[in-house]
């Protein structure tokens, strides 16, 4: 992830300016290239079977007595693609400094028509799901998370303070990527706990799919949450020390 420490940005005219990222080249930032091809990838295997319109290529089952789930989870899925691509070009360091104006629109675009509709549609079939109450709470808590931490983000931007904007949307970037690291720890966990279905799940494979799903949820969002507070943390730590380096002793 980039911090915004390095380079300070030119002061500006009036008003605080929109931070921006030292100039670097793409490769001396390792992390673009791989976060690029995570994003197209899961996108491109996420997206198709909720453009079909049939429910029966739903990756997801739909819960007895709850009608509009299907339409929901596609609703949410499309606005979600929207956030996640949006998202990656507002943590791009050279597309921010390169179109500040473009980032602005994007991050209008990040909020209103990805966040926003994805984060309610997924409060919603998330308090629903098919996979028991233990991933409800982890899908619950998740959203409103989401649409606080970007809520935040979005206010902090139009008040000018630009500096907690930064810290807010770096959280709302780790939950909008939480997804990817959701289906990596679902695959760990199931290969860990599928040999103890006869043993820790008697049998009961509903139990084994709900235990996975569950952990994978928890997992998935708490572990990018807490490094990026880490990062965040220690971008602090490193200003605090230039500043009493740079102090007359
Ligand atoms: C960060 C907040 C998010 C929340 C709270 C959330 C919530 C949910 C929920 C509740 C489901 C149905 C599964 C279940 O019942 O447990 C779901 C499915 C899905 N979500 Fe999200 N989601 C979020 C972010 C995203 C993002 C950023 C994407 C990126 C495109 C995404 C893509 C999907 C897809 C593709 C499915 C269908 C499952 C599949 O086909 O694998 N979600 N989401």
């Amino acid at each position: 992830m980039a911090t915004t420490t390095g380079t300070p940005p030119s002061p500006p005219a009036t008003g605080p300016s929109v931070p921006t990222a030292p100039r670097r080249r793409w490769w001396r930032r390792p992390w673009i290239a791989p976060l690029a091809f995570v994003t197209v990838v899961f996108i491109a295997f996420s997206l198709p079977p909720y453009l079909t319109g049939d429910p029966a290529t739903s990756r997801i089952p739909q819960p007895e007595g709850f009608p509009a789930h299907y339409p929901l989870l596609v609703a949410h899925v499309l606005f979600a693609s929207v956030a996640m691509l949006t998202c990656f070009f507002q943590v791009w360091p050279w597309f921010r400094g390169r179109y500040p104006v473009v980032h602005r629109y994007t991050g209008r675009v990040y909020v209103f028509a990805g966040v926003l509709p994805a984060g309610l549609t997924g409060l919603v079939i998330g308090a629903g799901t098919p996979f028991g109450p233990v991933q409800a709470a982890s899908n619950v808590m998740l959203a409103l998370l989401w649409l606080g931490f970007t809520a935040a983000g979005y206010r902090m931007a139009r008040q000018r303070r630009f500096v907690e904007h930064r810290r807010w949307m770096l959280r709302s970037f780790a939950l909008t990527f939480s997804i990817i690291t959701n289906r990596i720890w679902g695959v760990i966990v199931f290969l860990v706990l599928s040999p103890q279905l006869d043993t820790t799940f008697q049998g009961n494979e509903t139990m084994l799919s709900w235990t996975v799903a569950s952990l994978g949820g928890w997992l998935g969002w708490t572990v990018p949450l807490l490094i990026s507070q880490w990062w965040l943390d220690r971008g602090d730590a490193a200003k605090r020390r230039a500043r009493l380096r740079s102090r007359p002793s």
